[in-house]
């Protein structure tokens, strides 16, 4: 593993090109993934197939030949865990049938075991078993603020308007909530190291809904509390990280920690001007809008080549997108990405 290109990048080492992988690279856009996907009505049913999930993380690989592979499952397997009782519905996004709605709804909370997400650790062992040899996989969890906003919001939602007025009404009941989320993450980290993943991907996919002197307290405090187990436990402590921060209100570079290998950059983050405050102490995963891939091949090959040409003298950069690939994305796209960022 520590011969792959995308491990080395990690490791701050070298490449002669940039390793390359998507946030979102299976799903959707894919018909081999469609062809899938209607057999089940409830994509959770999918998600707890472990067989399933293996073949679907292997399907962009086996189109795309990519430098990483990222476990097959959800960020919200964790408050599933927690009985809210998640489905996702056609056309809507998850839904929970049992959110957190009031302080009460967390003092009941059933206490998070870990083993009820045993569906989640096989699907890691099956798709280790039939990736290639030395071709990394990345485990992942939601940041624990993300999953407290889905929570209590029920769902997706344009201005979670539920989750703010939470957060103004009862903070002590939302540290408490984060807290049992911090701690359900790095037991559910453990479990997918242990069962073969080789580098962690946290999601703070809510980031944005944070002012600036919150963003710290509610989300950042917690994602730190997680890296700090997972640092201190010898099962994870040789484990990189990779933050993502969605559209954070405190500039990427003045919120990273020590204990982070690798940020996943946002696409609006000006990359040449990261690179340059990050140099020689983080790897920069990132950072091409998806957006970019509706757009003519030729746009397409000159974006990505803009930000190799930028990033191509820092050690320690991984190709990405700078959100994750959307369904309307045709894969004939990506593969213009990918002959440009190779070439
Ligand atoms: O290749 C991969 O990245 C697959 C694994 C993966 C999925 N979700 C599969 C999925 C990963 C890493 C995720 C992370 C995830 N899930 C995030 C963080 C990344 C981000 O986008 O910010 C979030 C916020 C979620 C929550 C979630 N899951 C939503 C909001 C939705 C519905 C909307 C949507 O984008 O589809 C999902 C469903 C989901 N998760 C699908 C897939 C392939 C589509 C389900 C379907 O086929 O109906």
């Amino acid at each position: 593993m520590k011969n792959s290109k995308f491990i080395k990048a990690l490791n701050l080492q070298d490449n002669s090109t940039p390793p390359v992988w998507f946030m979102r690279q299976a799903g959707r856009y894919l018909p081999e993934y469609q062809e899938i996907r209607k057999n089940y009505t409830n994509f959770l049913d999918m998600c707890k197939q472990p067989k399933t999930c293996a073949e679907l993380a292997l399907q962009p690989i086996d189109r795309f030949d990519l430098d990483a592979s990222i476990l097959f499952s959800d960020i919200l397997t964790i408050p599933d865990a927690l009985n809210l009782g998640l489905a996702f519905h056609e056309g809507e996004g998850p839904k929970f049938s049992n959110p957190i709605s009031s302080p009460q709804d967390i003092k009941r909370l059933t206490r998070f075991d870990v083993n009820s997400l045993d569906y989640v650790f096989k699907a890691v062992e099956e798709t280790k078993k039939i990736l290639p040899n030395n071709l990394p996989l990345i485990g992942f969890c939601g940041s624990p603020w993300t999953l407290a906003a889905y929570s209590i919001e029920g769902g997706g939602s344009k201005d979670f308007n539920k989750t703010k007025s939470f957060m103004k009404e009862h903070p002590k009941e939302l540290h408490e909530f984060l807290e049992i989320l911090s701690n359900a993450c790095y037991e559910y980290l453990r479990q997918q190291v242990l069962s073969g993943v080789n580098a962690l991907q946290i999601f703070d996919s809510w980031a944005d809904l944070l002012l600036e002197n919150e963003l710290e307290k509610f989300s950042l405090q917690y994602t730190q509390r997680l890296t700090s187990l997972l640092k201190a436990d010898p099962v994870t402590s040789n484990i990189p990280i990779i933050l993502f921060e969605k559209a954070p209100k405190i500039k990427i570079d003045d919120l990273v920690f020590a204990d982070i290998s690798c940020v996943s950059l946002y696409w609006q983050e000006d990359i040449d001007r990261v690179a340059k405050k990050l140099k020689n102490q983080y790897a920069i995963q990132g950072n091409l809008d998806p957006k970019v891939l509706l757009e003519s091949d030729e746009l397409i090959w000159n974006e990505t080549q803009k930000i190799c040409s930028i990033m191509s003298e820092y050690p320690g950069f991984i190709f990405n997108l700078g959100h994750g690939i959307t369904p309307d994305i045709n894969p004939s796209k990506v593969k213009v990405m990918i002959d440009a960022i190779r070439q």
